[in-house]
């Protein structure tokens, strides 16, 4: 069976002691969820507090962004030994959000995820179209160049440690989420170009998020398709509510992996 990963974007949301009330609630929420990984992704200035509430429980904590280098002048950067000093396992790089307000690119990608590897961090790196490019049926390419461009020449033992996320971009904080079967579609590509390029043993392990709307009432269905395997939740992770029903609601749903050699 897939272990569930679910994973909440906090994006610009909530002060320290917002944050501080938000975790604790999840924290007693998803106690006893033993069969599913969660992860939070708070503010960088909410990280240390939320990383000492976690302390002991299995919620593990993530950043959202980083920039590649440990330490130097870069006014206004945060570092991968800053985020492993604060207890973060996990952060999320090429955010769609990241790629259109600040410009991204595909190589500057690489570098970060590079580097958090290089530091012992998990990446999350997302990839996914715009409406325009999936309705110019530019989908799959699109999303085959960030693959390609965005993790480069990691070796095998490198790309195991990644987990991937597919959001397509009309989906996040619209609404409108993808259906099953477009995210199915992609997340098998995806397996597939894993397998092409690495192995079908790396194609099996890496793991493959969606990430777009996500709220308790669209999660089983999702989880229900055999090559999701979890969730990055933006806009619902802020809400402890339906942050704990959605993690209840991929528990119920995981399914064995289907990729095939
Ligand atoms: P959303 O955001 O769940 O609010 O659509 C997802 C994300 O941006 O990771």
């Amino acid at each position: 069976m897939k272990r569930p990963l679910i994973v909440g974007n906090w994006k610009m949301h909530k002060t320290i002691r917002e944050a501080t009330t938000l975790v604790n609630i999840i924290k007693a929420g998803v106690h006893k969820m033993t069969d599913c990984d969660v992860v939070v992704c708070p503010p960088f200035t909410a990280l240390a507090a939320v990383a000492m509430l976690l302390e002991g429980s299995k919620i593990e904590l993530g950043a959202q962004d980083m920039y590649s280098e440990p330490e130097g002048a870069f006014t206004g950067e945060i570092s991968p030994l800053m985020l492993k000093d604060v207890s973060c396992r996990y952060v999320i790089l090429g955010h769609s959000e990241r790629r259109q307000t600040f410009g991204e690119t595909n190589e500057r990608i690489h570098t970060k995820v590079a580097a958090a590897l290089k530091y012992n961090l998990l990446p999350i790196l997302c990839v996914g179209e715009t409406l325009q490019e999936r309705e110019a049926r530019k989908a799959f390419e699109v999303v085959k160049e960030q693959f390609d461009h965005c993790l480069g020449n990691l070796i095998a033992q490198e790309m195991e440690r990644v987990v991937l996320a597919y959001e397509p971009v009309w989906a996040i904080g619209t609404g409108r989420t993808a259906t099953p079967d477009q995210a199915e579609q992609m997340h098998s590509y995806l397996r597939r170009l894993l397998n092409e390029k690495y192995s079908s043993t790396i194609a099996e392990r890496v793991k493959i998020l969606y990430g777009g709307s996500v709220k308790p009432d669209n999660m089983a269905q999702l989880m229900a398709k055999p090559n999701v395997e979890g969730a990055l939740v933006g806009g619902a992770s802020i809400k402890a509510e339906s942050f704990i029903q959605i993690v209840a609601h991929a528990r119920t749903t995981n399914m064995p992996t289907a990729f095939k050699r």
